[in-house]
C-alpha cells in the first residue's frame, strides 16, 4: 500500500465549543495556582515515587534528566512560579493553570508562546492508578521535563503554531494523531534500548511498562504520512506505538517539513486501524495483541 494514496473522506461532525467559565479571561487561564491541601501534596509524593519505582531504564534519558534538573521530587505539588523561573531560564518555557481541557485554538495559542497550560487539580486517591481527565500530575510530571530538552522544546512551540494551520486546513485530527503518537504516547530507540518520552506512558505505572516491555503492542518506526491517518485509543492502553530515534529526527520530519501538501492530499477522517501493521511500516515489534484480544480494560 502507498500510504500517500488515499481519497478523500467526509469532513469533520462539528464539535460544540466548550463553554468558558465566567471567572476566566480569553486565555482561559486560572488567576492563580490551587492551594493544595495536605492530603493532595501527599497523592503528588506517593505517585511520584511510584513512578520513580519503574521509570528508571524506561524513560528515556531527557525525561529523567528533566526531572532531576527542575527537582520535580522535592516533595508535594510543585509551585509553578518557582518551577517557571527554572523553566525559563532552560528553554524559555513557562507552566500556567487552567481548570480543564480548553478549546484547541486556545491551547495552541499558549503553546506557540511557550506556556505550557496545566490543569489545577490533582486526582483522588480513589483514581490513583487512571484517571481520563490531565490532572497536575499528569501535566507536569509527565509533560514538563521534556520541555528541559532544548529541540523538544521547539517541537512543542512549533506544535502549537502548527495547531492553527491545521485548523485553518481542517485537519486537525490529522495532526491531534501526531500529537498522540509523539508528545502523550511516543517511544524512542536509544543507544540502551527502547524507551518512552510521551507523557501518557510516563504519569502512570502500568503503560510505563507496558508500552516498552509487552508482547501485546506493535512498535513501529514513524513515519508522518501513516501516523496522521492512523486512528488512536484514548481510554485504554495503546496497540500500538511509533518510535523516533531522536528528538533531532522528530523535529526534522514534523517542524521543518511543510504540511501543505500532506493536508491536501488528505481526507478528514483516519484510513488505518489502530492494530494495523502496513507492509511498507519499518517494524520493530510486531504485537500479538493479546492484550486487546482480552478485551482491555473492558
Ligand atoms: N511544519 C508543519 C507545517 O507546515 C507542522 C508541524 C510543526 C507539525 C511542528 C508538528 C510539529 O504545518
Ligand atoms: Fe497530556
Amino acid at each position: 500500500i502507498d500510504v500517500t494514496d488515499i481519497p478523500e473522506l467526509p469532513d469533520d461532525v462539528f464539535i460544540a465549543p466548550l463553554e468558558k467559565p465566567k471567572d476566566l479571561g480569553d486565555d482561559w487561564l486560572e488567576p492563580q495556582q490551587r492551594v493544595y491541601t495536605a492530603e493532595e501534596h501527599h497523592i503528588w509524593d506517593d505517585l511520584f515515587a511510584q513512578q520513580m519505582e519503574i521509570l528508571p531504564g524506561r524513560a528515556c534519558s531527557a525525561f529523567m534528566a528533566g526531572l532531576e534538573r527542575l527537582d520535580l521530587g522535592r516533595g508535594g505539588v510543585p509551585d509553578f512560579g518557582a518551577m517557571s523561573e527554572e523553566l525559563k531560564s532552560i528553554t524559555g518555557w513557562e507552566v500556567v493553570p487552567v481548570p480543564m481541557l480548553i478549546p484547541d485554538h486556545v491551547f495552541f495559542w499558549h503553546l506557540a508562546n511557550r506556556r505550557f497550560p496545566a490543569g489545577n487539580f490533582i486526582r483522588t486517591r480513589e483514581t490513583f492508578h487512571y484517571i481520563q481527565e490531565p490532572d497536575v500530575f499528569h501535566d507536569v510530571f509527565g509533560h514538563v521535563p521534556l520541555l528541559t530538552d532544548p529541540v523538544f522544546a521547539d517541537y512543542m512551540a512549533a506544535y502549537g503554531r502548527a495547531g492553527w494551520k491545521a485548523l485553518k486546513h481542517n485537519r486537525l485530527k490529522a495532526l491531534s494523531a501526531l500529537y498522540w503518537y509523539t508528545v502523550e504516547f511516543g517511544l524512542i530507540l536509544e543507544e540502551d534500548g527502547m524507551r518512552s518520552y510521551g507523557a501518557g506512558i510516563l504519569s502512570g505505572p502500568t503503560e510505563a511498562v507496558f508500552a516498552v516491555e509487552a508482547e501485546s503492542p506493535n512498535r513501529i518506526h514513524l513515519d508522518v504520512d501513516r501516523v496522521v491517518r492512523t486512528d488512536y485509543t484514548i481510554s485504554d492502553l495503546q496497540p500500538t506505538y511509533f518510535v523516533i530515534e531522536s528528538f533531532a529526527e522528530l523535529f526534522h520530519m514534523t517542524v521543518e517539513r511543510d504540511f501543505n501538501d500532506l493536508y491536501g492530499r488528505l481526507g478528514a477522517g483516519f484510513t488505518y486501524a489502530n492494530q494495523a501493521v502496513l507492509d511498507v511500516d519499518r517494524v520493530y515489534h510486531i504485537g500479538t495483541q493479546e492484550y486487546a484480544q482480552r478485551g482491555g480494560r473492558g
